[in-house]
């Protein structure tokens, strides 16, 4: 069942979603890729769910890629859909309405270090490893990687890493910008569970204003940039969450939002 492919927990606000081929490296066939694209139109519409965490199953593999087995047996018309339908969802996952943290807990090659680039904060165990390793298989980057790689570390780094294809661990990973924070491998969940339970103290139409004003903001001039800023800014005002922050600072106490 392609359901199963995707271990879902939740509590308190944060949704943990595992890819869950852990003897596949949690490589993205189509029943996987399909069962995620489900699952964050779901949660695009939870209010009650506020952070998301994408982790993969097992200690070896955040994300092996494409899956080639599958690949190998697909006609160029079922390649180009795969290629559709990945660069789709993670641009879904990029646009989704509150933030996304990739606990990237191994090997994230190929589509696993482009899953980790569309979402909005990566956190690795240090035995980790990430690469844009497709030009080694004669095809390149399609789900969003020759975009997003070099929009995160510069186009220079990204050219190395692409033209190569080779593999950085985690510590380089950091050097680069390429994750955020970089914890031991037993750590690694609450590394993430800490990221999300700071970030949920946040007014969650706060926290959707603010990645969209970064995310569209910075495909454009700063003129435009700010712009959007404002409007953003103009959305946060009428909202109760905004009058609860400030009644909580006066009664000395923490602010309850609810997203209103
Ligand atoms: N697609 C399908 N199956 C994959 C896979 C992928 N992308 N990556 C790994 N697997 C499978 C292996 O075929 C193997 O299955 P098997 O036991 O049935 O043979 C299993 O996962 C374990 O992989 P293995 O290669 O034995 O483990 P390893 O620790 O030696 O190496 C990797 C792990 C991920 C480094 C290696 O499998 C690899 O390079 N995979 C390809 C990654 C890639 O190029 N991704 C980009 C795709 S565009």
């Amino acid at each position: 069942m392609a359901e199963d492919m995707l271990a879902v927990q939740e509590q308190e606000g944060v949704m943990t979603v595992t890819l869950n081929r852990p003897k596949a490296m949690n490589a993205l066939n189509f029943d996987l890729l399909r069962a995620l694209d489900a699952r964050i139109r779901d949660i695009r519409f939870r209010t009650d769910v506020r952070v998301v965490i994408i982790a993969g199953a097992g200690e070896k593999a955040f994300c092996a890629g494409a899956d080639l087995k599958e690949r190998a047996g697909m006609t160029h018309a079922q390649v180009k859909e795969y290629i559709y339908t990945i660069r789709n969802l993670f641009t879904e996952i990029e646009n989704l309405n509150k933030p996304v943290i990739a606990a990237v807990n191994g090997v994230a090659l190929g589509g696993g270090t482009e899953l980790a680039l569309a979402c909005d904060i990566r956190i690795a165990a240090d035995t980790a490893s990430m690469g844009l390793t497709e030009t080694r298989l004669a095809i390149i980057p399609g789900a969003g990687g020759t975009q997003r790689l070099p929009r995160l570390i510069g186009r220079a780094k990204a050219k190395e890493l692409i033209f190569t294809g080779r593999r950085v661990d985690a510590r380089e990973a950091l050097d680069l910008g390429l994750v955020n924070q970089v914890c031991p491998p037993n750590g690694l969940m609450s590394c993430c569970n800490k990221m999300a339970e700071e970030i949920l103290e946040a007014g969650p139409i706060a926290l959707e204003q603010a990645k969209y004003a970064i995310n569209k903001g910075l495909e454009t001039d700063i003129t435009t940039g700010l712009s959007i800023e404002s409007n953003a800014y103009w959305i946060t005002i009428p909202t109760q969450d905004r009058l609860e922050g400030l009644a909580a600072f006066r009664e000395k106490r923490k602010p309850v939002y609810k997203g209103q």
